[in-house]
């Protein structure tokens, strides 16, 4: 699994840079992305699994909109995590104004180092956020850590598209108009330059499967959402018969689990496009 940062942000960078924008984040999200990612959102939570008083993780979660939305169509009680506070002040705001608060908690946690013991929760989502984090490999073996075993994870993240001129269309507005509105209106000289930047580093489609699979994650698949503009990632949490090694990237933490392995019921790796 890749170790390599992403882009080259620090946590800390990219940290400062989400507490920055988080006052003028939902308006851009909403007219950047011209209100497609709350179908996209929408699609994710209609994939949760609805079992009764489950325990739900939204990592990266931003202003809330994941969590907020897995509150309103589901019984979960729903823990929310970010490196970035302020991102988290909009997000509790919101789900007071609608008395989600206390259905959710917010809680400030780096998703490489997550402050909850191992099979933690029932379910776990990450909207636009993994392709944030410094090491993204060390962030899925924290979220397999915290997921019971055959737990659900759920993950919305951009992609490039196949087709060659929705690639360009793509490119162009990613590259080019997308920083220049952003930077206009968010004021901050380089956050939408580093959206497009982390979007074309991050890999997708079955090479990020594959991470997942290395993560220890089972029957991970994915659904292409918008002609590839986004996907949405699928997997269960499998029970490693090896130890799982989880190395801070420091280097100082080193925390171990030995399991046994249970087969998940899908044992096959499937993509659909
Ligand atoms: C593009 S926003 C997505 C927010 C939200 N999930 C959504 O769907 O709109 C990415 C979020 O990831 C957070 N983030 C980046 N790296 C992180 C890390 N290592 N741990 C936790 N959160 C992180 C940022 O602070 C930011 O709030």
């Amino acid at each position: 699994m890749s170790e390599k940062p992403i882009n080259g942000s620090s946590n800390g960078h990219v940290e400062r840079m989400f507490n920055d924008i988080s006052h003028k984040y939902d308006m851009l999200n909403n007219l950047l992305s011209l209100g497609i990612d709350r179908s996209w959102r929408r699609k994710l939570i209609g994939r949760l699994e609805r079992k009764q008083a489950i325990h739900l993780l939204d990592v990266a979660t931003g202003t809330g909109d994941l969590a907020i939305a897995a509150a309103l169509s589901t019984q979960a009680t729903i823990t929310a995590t970010d490196i970035a506070e302020k991102m988290m002040e909009v997000g509790r705001l919101k789900a007071d104004k609608l008395n989600l608060n206390g259905r959710i908690r917010f809680q400030r946690a780096d998703a490489e180092s997550l402050p909850f013991p191992d099979n933690t929760f029932d379910a776990l989502m990450v909207g636009f956020g993994i392709r944030n984090f410094h090491h993204f490999g060390q962030g899925l073996l924290e979220l397999h850590r915290v997921l019971k075993p055959g737990g659900q994870l759920l993950i919305l993240e951009f992609s490039m598209p196949a087709n060659p001129l929705l690639s360009k269309c793509f490119k162009l507005y990613f590259g080019k108009i997308l920083p220049k509105v952003g930077r206009f209106i968010s004021k901050h000289p380089d956050a939408y330059n580093y959206l497009p930047e982390s979007v074309k580093e991050f890999p997708y489609g079955h090479q990020f499967v594959k991470c997942l699979q290395r993560a220890g994650f089972e029957t991970a698949h994915f659904t292409t959402l918008s002609s590839g503009i986004a996907m949405l990632y699928e997997a269960y949490a499998g029970v490693q018969e090896e130890s799982i090694r989880v190395v801070a990237p420091n280097g100082s933490a080193v925390k171990s689990q030995e399991v046994s392995r249970i087969h998940s019921p899908h044992d096959t790796l499937q993509a659909e496009k």
